[in-house]
């Protein structure tokens, strides 16, 4: 085997070993570290699933040509664009790797942004550097900061727009341009263990990114959840206003939190690290980053047992110029 790449990686505990260490049942802790929606969406139901598990005996042949069309349909776009992949992160590491190899370097605009993207770089066989790079990638709304910063003019250039629908800006003008947009059902469509992402790219680009696609990257059962998400695209609405809320309520308790156009909201600290320990003790967990704690907006019931047990914690304010 080749050697493996040196990346960091964040292991997300599983919901038991948390509700182990908090010493509470796992039906009793509520994650705030996945930017994933708190509840399962209302048409993610059994019928949705009746067709296709009758044909659970075959292969999807010819691929999923209803699914691209209706992405296709929701993105604006032509089906011949669109490029299907099990997560947003299946399709980040396609595009990497069919870019980029040993000898080549990929400029990752964002710092701190998604940690995949390194991931990818390295099993790529290829380096970090914005020198002379074959590819750039660049995260917006970016994670873990939830800004939506500018967007770079290198090409070619991946988009992750996993947390597009917060914002309601999109790259996918460009997309014959030298720009693919990386998207993902896991956020505001609910679907994050359905495994399923999308890129949107110029046609040449997208049958090439095809080409080099496993036969059959995603679940016919995934791809009827996704159907059904399509008919009812979500309101996001809700999410903002509550997240608007939660940054408000931070903010009296003396922390501040960035501004965000996705489903999450950055908290520099200078001790992040201790402070996601601390509460994954009280079974909240959150993601730490490298300048402070990332959390989810879920709901308000949630969000206030997460503000609860802020209002009982001691932190050190990072310093909020992210
Ligand atoms: C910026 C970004 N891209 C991609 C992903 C992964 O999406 P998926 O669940 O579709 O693999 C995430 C998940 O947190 C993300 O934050």
């Amino acid at each position: 085997m080749r050697p493996a790449p040196p990346y960091a990686s964040y292991d997300a505990p599983a919901t038991a070993e948390v509700a182990r260490r908090a010493g509470i049942a796992p039906s009793e802790v509520i994650r705030f570290d996945g930017n994933t929606s708190p509840s399962a969406p209302s048409f993610a139901r059994a019928e949705a699933l009746s067709e296709a598990l009758a044909e659970i005996h075959t292969y999807p042949h010819g691929g999923y040509p209803g699914l691209a069309e209706a992405i296709a349909e929701y993105a604006g776009v032509a089906p011949e664009s669109v490029v299907l992949g099990a997560g947003a992160d299946d399709v980040i590491l396609l595009v990497t790797r069919a870019f980029a190899g040993p000898g080549d370097r990929i400029a990752i605009a964002n710092d701190p942004t998604y940690a995949l993207f390194h991931i990818a770089v390295g099993l790529a066989g290829a380096e970090v550097g914005d020198d002379d790079p074959v590819l750039t990638i660049c995260c917006r709304p970016n994670n873990p900061t939830g800004e939506l910063g500018e967007l770079p003019s290198a090409r070619p250039l991946l988009v992750d727009e996993a947390y597009f629908e917060y914002s309601g800006v999109s790259a996918v003008d460009l997309i014959e341009d030298g720009v693919i947009v990386v998207r993902t059902f896991s956020k505001a469509f609910g679907l994050a263990a359905a495994r399923v992402g999308y890129a949107l790219a110029g046609r040449d680009v997208a049958a090439e990114l095809n080409r080099r696609q496993a036969p059959a990257p995603v679940s016919t059962l995934s791809v009827a959840l996704v159907l059904a998400g399509l008919d009812s695209p979500p309101d996001v609405g809700p999410v903002i206003d509550e997240r608007e809320r939660l940054a408000e309520e931070l903010r009296m308790i003396g922390l501040r939190p960035l501004p965000s156009d996705a489903n999450f909201l950055a908290v520099p600290l200078e001790d992040g690290a201790d402070v996601a320990e601390r509460l994954l003790l009280r079974g909240l967990p959150v993601r730490p980053y490298r300048d402070g704690i990332r959390i989810t907006v879920r709901n308000r019931g949630d969000d206030n047992v997460l503000l609860d047990a802020f209002r009982t914690l001691s932190t050190r304010q990072g310093s909020g110029r992210d």
